[in-house]
Formats: structure tokens, C-alpha cells, sequence
């Protein structure tokens, strides 16, 4: 593929923060922006060159805005397969391709996959009725975390069954959807590998971050994790074969359980730039933003050495209200531009450099 030249269109699928910030390390690099996504207001849509609101089925909208645009991406990895075929029917290369997205899409797949490439997950059983149940949770030794097979996020979809006496309203809480029931992981601590590969095949990974969870949203990703080296190196290999086995093009985020022996866990990855990576502008040669871009418009990848030690601190709900006098002068503050800050929703983040590297 020929290199997109600075001064074209890049087109984003989906409006929220992602796409944002997206948006943004785009026009730094001399590139227009249009963000398509059903919303009419959207932290994305008010960062772009032009706002494309519609539906992700609405094909005539799709096909106008594929013309518009030199190449395609996405911010959001619950975009309907059928949308990106519609896009690429019209001749505008989209990245990721549709394997990412569909293996992502569906966490029964999404460990199959994985584990097909011998990368370890949880074990799991796959739920169509509250009848599969029982007998999945005996088989996985009495405590389970069922998940909806599809459109999680932020922890929700979830429901932890620790007994048969869970089952019912456990069941009730994902209102009967498709599941997986995983066995429940003690983990000593959760990291992520981020990780980009470009339409030349060539690939990247960032250090590791530690990533603390608090109501299952992340709250704080920080580097050093203060895992071992070669604990370090396994998880980003981890990635490197998962976005070779996919044909990814772009960044995607592999997040992993370490356990107290330092064996790795794979939990599930997102096919995007993601929120335990939103450190690497302020701490690294190159960040995760930048880096996609360059990625899907066939540019050579940028250098993802980190510079300093850092921390990722989320501004979730009321706490993304901020009040300019209580910064600190050195946070790097972001926000989204949301104007309604309702609880769990994320609004903003603060990144700490903390000591610059030495080696
Ligand atoms: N099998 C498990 N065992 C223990 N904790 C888990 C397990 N699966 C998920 N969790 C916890 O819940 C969080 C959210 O789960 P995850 O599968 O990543 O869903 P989401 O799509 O909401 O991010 C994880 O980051 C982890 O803290
Ligand atoms: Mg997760």
C-alpha cells in the first residue's frame, strides 16, 4: 500500500474520547479528520472536519463517507462487521481489518482464538441457557464470573456466581444473553500489552503498564508495572503473535492477569487504542494516538520507547469536573469535553511524568 500522504482524509468510526484524541494526533500530523458515529453530540464530533450522523447500517450514509475519506478506522469495536463491508465495497481501506473486529466482538471467539494461538486464558465454558450453568460452574471448581458473549464494557455484563444460589440472579443480571462463564482468576496484579502493526507488517509494543480496576473501570495504569523483565517480554510477545495472527493493522491493547508465579493470563484485547495506553503521548517518544495513524496510513511506526516513569490517573464522573485552581502544575490534564459528568463515566484523565529514564 502507497503511504497516505499528509493532507488527506482519515475517516473515524464511532465518536467518543478515542476518536477524539485520535482526531487530534491526525491533525497534528497534517491530516483532515470526519468522524462518523449516530450521536449528535460526541467528544469526536467536535474535533473533526466534518460530522457524519447516522446509523451503522445506514448504507447510503456509509458509502458517502467512505468516498470522502482516503482511509477508514475505528474508535469503538462494537461497530457492526457489516458496516466496515460496506466501506470496503467502496474501494476506502479500512483498518482494523473485519478478523479483528469479529474475534473481538465475542468473548467465546475471542478465547477460542486465543487460545488457538497457544496464548492462555481463562478456562471457560459457553452459556446458551441458565440450564448450562451448573454443571459449567461444578466443572470450574465452584466460582465463576459469567460475562455476556457480546457488548461489554467498563465491567458491565458481568455477574460473579460463587454459588448455585447466584445462579438465578446472576442470570437475571445479563438478562438472559449469550455468555461465557470463566473461572475466577487470582490474580496478583492486571497489566497490558499495547501494542501496533502496520500495514507494512511492522510491529511495535509499549512497556507494560500496571492497570488497578476499581467497580470494573480502570482507574490507574503506571509504568514501571514492576513486573520482571522477562515476565515483560512474554506479555509483549504475547501481542506481537496475536496482532500477526490477526492481519491487525493499527493499535490493540492485550490485557493479562499475572499470576503470583508470574504466569500470564490473557483476558481479552480491544482492537483499538486504548484507555491503559492514554500515558504513552506524555511519557514516550511515540504515543498510542500518533501511532495508530501512522500505522493504518502505511507510514513507518514511530519509536515507543518510554522517557519517563509515569501514572494514568482517570477522571471518572464527578471527579472529571475539575477545577483548574486544584491542578498540580505538572499533571497533563486531558479532557473529553463531556458536559454531563454521570457517575461511572469517564471524563478526562491526568498523566504524571514521574522520573525521567536514565538508560
Ligand atoms: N476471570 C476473571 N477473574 C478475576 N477477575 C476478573 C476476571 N475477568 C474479569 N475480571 C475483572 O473484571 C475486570 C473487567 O473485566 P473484562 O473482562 O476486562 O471486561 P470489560 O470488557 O468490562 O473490560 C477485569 O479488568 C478484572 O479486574
Ligand atoms: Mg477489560
Amino acid at each position: 500500500m502507497t503511504p497516505v500522504a499528509p493532507g488527506s482524509v482519515i475517516g473515524i468510526l464511532g465518536g467518543g474520547q478515542l476518536g477524539r484524541m485520535l482526531a487530534n494526533a491526525a491533525q497534528r500530523l497534517g491530516f483532515d479528520v470526519d468522524i462518523y458515529c449516530p450521536e449528535a453530540v460526541a467528544p469526536a464530533a467536535r474535533a473533526c472536519r466534518r460530522h457524519w450522523q447516522g446509523a451503522y447500517d445506514d448504507t447510503a450514509l456509509l458509502t458517502e463517507f467512505a468516498k470522502a475519506c482516503d482511509v477508514v478506522t475505528l474508535e469503538f469495536e462494537n461497530i457492526p462487521v457489516a458496516a466496515t463491508e460496506i466501506i470496503e465495497a467502496t474501494g476506502t481501506h479500512l483498518f482494523p481489518g473485519a478478523k479483528s473486529l469479529a474475534v473481538s466482538q465475542d468473548r467465546a471467539d475471542e478465547k477460542a482464538f486465543l487460545n488457538g494461538i497457544g496464548i492462555a486464558t481463562a478456562d471457560y465454558r459457553v452459556i446458551d441457557s441458565d440450564l448450562d450453568i451448573a454443571p459449567a460452574l461444578l466443572e470450574l471448581g465452584g466460582t465463576g464470573l459469567l460475562k455476556t458473549r457480546r457488548e461489554g464494557y467498563d465491567g458491565k455484563g458481568q455477574a460473579w456466581i460463587r454459588s448455585p444460589h447466584d445462579i438465578a440472579t446472576a442470570w437475571a443480571d445479563v438478562l438472559g444473553a449469550p455468555c461465557v462463564l470463566e473461572a475466577g482468576i487470582a490474580f496478583e496484579r492486571e497489566i497490558s500489552v499495547l501494542v501496533a502493526r502496520s500495514s507494512r507488517g511492522e510491529t511495535a509494543t509499549w512497556a507494560p503498564p500496571h492497570n488497578v480496576h476499581r467497580d470494573g473501570i480502570l482507574a490507574i495504569s503506571s509504568v514501571p508495572s514492576g513486573l520482571p523483565h522477562d515476565v515483560e517480554q512474554a506479555a509483549r510477545a504475547q501481542a506481537i503473535r496475536l496482532v500477526d495472527a490477526l492481519g491487525h493493522v493499527g493499535v490493540l491493547a492485550l490485557e493479562l492477569f499475572v499470576l503470583p508465579d508470574g504466569r500470564l493470563i490473557a483476558n481479552e484485547f480491544a482492537p483499538r487504542v486504548h484507555n491503559s495506553g492514554h500515558w504513552t503521548p506524555e511519557a514516550c517518544q511515540t504515543g498510542q494516538f500518533e501511532q495508530h495513524i501512522r500505522a493504518i496510513c502505511g507510514w513507518p511506526l514511530g519509536d515507543t520507547r518510554r522517557l519517563f516513569d509515569a501514572e494514568m490517573v482517570n477522571l471518572i464522573g464527578e471527579a472529571g469536573l475539575v477545577d483548574p485552581d486544584k491542578l498540580s502544575p505538572g499533571d497533563v490534564l486531558t479532557l473529553y469535553g463531556k458536559h454531563e459528568a454521570r457517575p461511572g463515566r469517564k471524563m478526562g484523565h491526568i498523566t504524571r511524568r514521574l522520573n525521567p529514564r536514565k538508560d
